[in-house]
């Protein structure tokens, strides 16, 4: 996957910069030169964790997971815990299964990684902290593995850190998995060998996570901006990006653009930008962008002025998610193209509650109905009867979010759902629909006399 270059005045906190990034990892030392592990040292030299959450607080960080929750306060919650015996999981699972954007991220940035995980964990007190990845991420396990033990050679992780009696391990698990593993209590589960399904919350993992113990899950990317923000300070990431929404997150386009590959981008820059400047515009006439993943939304080609925030996808239908655009143009059907979709996540869920494993299922096949020639007249009504129950009823947020495409691509192509119903057309020419023939009863009976 590239690295997308996009100009001038566009942060690089998580990745250097657009082309200059090595494919390889430096060395510890090429890494300490660049600055990489003196957050670390400077915060175990003075041994104050609190000072670490105060910072972190301050920066205005929220979790790349999908979710934006405020990183500062999720550390705070689980180091307030009576229990010491607490936990970190970085979480570079990266469910969404054509997204590469952490991959990216952990095989070109691993000392980020491991060190925001290791400041993660001293800011909590957890004496050890597991780095969760995709099995088939062979370079980026290979990477973060070398750089854990480097670190533990240069006393830096392990036994007595650099000599200051504190003890912190850190590993690397590789994991396989569906794409609701990558949701914070499933995985959690799954790492005490139990089946993969989520649980309710509260309690959240923070107050009892991993084995009953409070636990920070973290994204990756979260914690690869956490030494920078400590380097360079809170009020210095503050300034990056949005108010509501500080610093740069990594997207990947993909689809009907003149450049794909994996960009960094602050906050709160219009969609529109995103595609002008990392992805070299459209390739094609663009007719709109799939923010989000599989369970993303539609967002059509006049609302790119949309930002590429928390709040303001969601209310534009869609979300962060995984961190993926998809740019789609007019050779694309948007009916096909949700039903698609919805079929991912609905083959994904775990089956866990009912509403989520027969009424995901129950969408997609509305949909492939509409795709197939067989659409019944109340299939729009349907569709948003089964989603408020399919939302309502949800436990996580694979099933509250699978909804999304078909709901978002009722909301802007109403015309194109339409077209399939009525007239059982597809204007892109991308479904075939089968044509049935009308069964004797419905043929009109023709008259005698003609
Ligand atoms: C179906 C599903 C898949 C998810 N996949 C991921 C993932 O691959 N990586 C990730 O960090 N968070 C994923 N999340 C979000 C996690 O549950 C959790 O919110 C996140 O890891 C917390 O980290 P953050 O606060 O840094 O965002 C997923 C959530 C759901 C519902």
């Amino acid at each position: 996957m590239r690295i997308l270059d996009t100009g001038r005045g566009w942060p690089h906190v998580l990745l250097p910069s657009g082309g200059d990034v090595p494919e390889r990892p430096p060395s510890l030392a090429e890494a300490e030169k660049q600055g990489a592990w003196s957050a670390w040292r400077a915060a175990v030299a003075a041994a104050d964790p609190e000072a670490v959450i105060t910072a972190v607080t301050a920066s205005g960080l929220r979790g790349r997971g999908g979710a934006g929750f405020p990183t500062g306060q999720k550390w705070q919650t689980c180091r307030a815990s009576d229990d010491p015996r607490r936990h970190v999981v970085a979480n570079g699972f990266e469910a969404d299964p054509a997204a590469q954007v952490d991959r990216l991220l952990m095989e070109r940035a691993p000392h980020a990684v491991v060190e925001g995980t290791a400041l993660a964990a001293f800011a909590v007190g957890a004496a050890e902290a597991l780095i969760v990845v995709k099995d088939g991420y062979r370079d980026a396990i290979a990477g973060l593995e070398a750089v854990v033990r480097a670190a533990e050679e240069e006393g830096l992780l392990g036994q007595n850190v650099l000599g200051s009696g504190l003890d912190l391990h850190v590993s690397v698990r590789p994991m396989g998995g569906s794409f609701v593993l990558g949701e914070e209590t499933v995985l959690l589960r799954s790492l005490e060998g139990r089946r993969a399904q989520p649980d309710q919350r509260p309690p959240y993992p923070s107050e009892r996570g991993l084995w009953g113990q409070p636990t920070v899950v973290n994204n990756v990317e979260t914690l690869a901006a956490v030494p920078w923000i400590l380097r360079r300070g809170a009020s210095g990431y503050a300034e990056i990006g949005a108010k509501q929404t500080p610093g740069s997150t990594l997207v990947q386009l993909s689809g009907a653009v003149r450049r794909t590959g994996v960009a960094e981008i602050p906050l709160g820059a219009r969609l529109a930008d995103v595609v002008e400047r990392a992805g070299g515009g459209s390739a094609g006439r663009l007719k709109a962008v799939l923010v989000g993943g599989p369970s993303g939304g539609f967002i059509p080609a006049e609302g790119l002025d949309t930002r590429l925030a928390y709040e303001a996808l969601e209310s534009a239908g869609a979300m962060m998610g995984s961190g993926t655009i998809l740019a789609v143009d007019d050779s694309a059907c948007i009916v096909d193209l949700a039903t698609l979709m919805t079929r991912v996540v609905a083959d994904e869920a775990c089956g866990k509650t009912i509403p989520c494993r027969i009424g995901t299922r129950r969408l997609a096949e509305i949909g492939e109905r509409m795709t197939s020639g067989r659409p019944r007249p109340n299939d729009p009504q349907s569709i948003q009867d089964l989603a408020a129950d399919v939302r309502d009823a949800a436990l996580c947020a694979l099933e509250s979010t699978a909804i999304q495409p078909l709901l978002s691509g009722m909301r802007y192509f109403g015309q194109e759902f339409e077209d399939h119903i009525v007239r059982g057309d597809c204007p892109a020419g991308v479904c075939r629909p089968i044509r049935v023939a009308p069964s004797a009863s419905q043929r009109a009976t023709p008259s005698r006399s003609a």
